[in-house]
């Protein structure tokens, strides 16, 4: 079994909050990743999809491949937004990075045919990130 990694990048905006809860419990759990204007992150993406190289190409995937279904399934939709109201399959979502990520894995799943999915693994910064494998 080997492992094959893509790298996207995306930047977009989003907001941590709770509308069930009060602005101040918000700011309490959020601190200022509740500001009402606004903040925003640079965004790494990490896809890996796993299985056995075709004999005759030598890949699991053709990375074009998984880089086109990677930028038109997820980057598209997610670069230069905010996450909080722009973005279809994460209405309703609080967009933390780990709701983000697992989100990223549910529209990207049925799209990958050739080998299967393992990883989805989201950077928010340079200290922080995401990784889901679908449980
Ligand atoms: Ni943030």
């Amino acid at each position: 079994m080997i492992y094959l990694t893509r790298r996207e990048h995306f930047n977009a905006a989003h907001r941590l909050y709770n509308k069930t809860w009060s602005d101040e419990k918000n700011f309490e759990v959020f601190g200022k990743c509740a500001n009402p204007n606004w903040h925003g992150h640079n965004y790494e993406l990490f896809i890996t999809v796993k299985g056995d190289p075709d004999p005759n190409t030598g890949f699991i995937i053709n990375a074009q491949e998984l880089s086109r279904i990677i930028k038109t399934r997820i980057a598209d939709k997610l670069d230069h937004k905010n996450l909080n109201i722009e973005v279809d399959f994460l209405k309703d979502v609080l967009p933390s990075t780990e709701n983000v990520c697992k989100a990223i894995w549910e529209q990207l799943e049925p799209y990958i045919v050739n080998g299967k999915l393992h990883c989805v693994k989201l950077q928010e910064t340079e200290n922080i990130y995401a990784e889901y494998f679908g449980e």
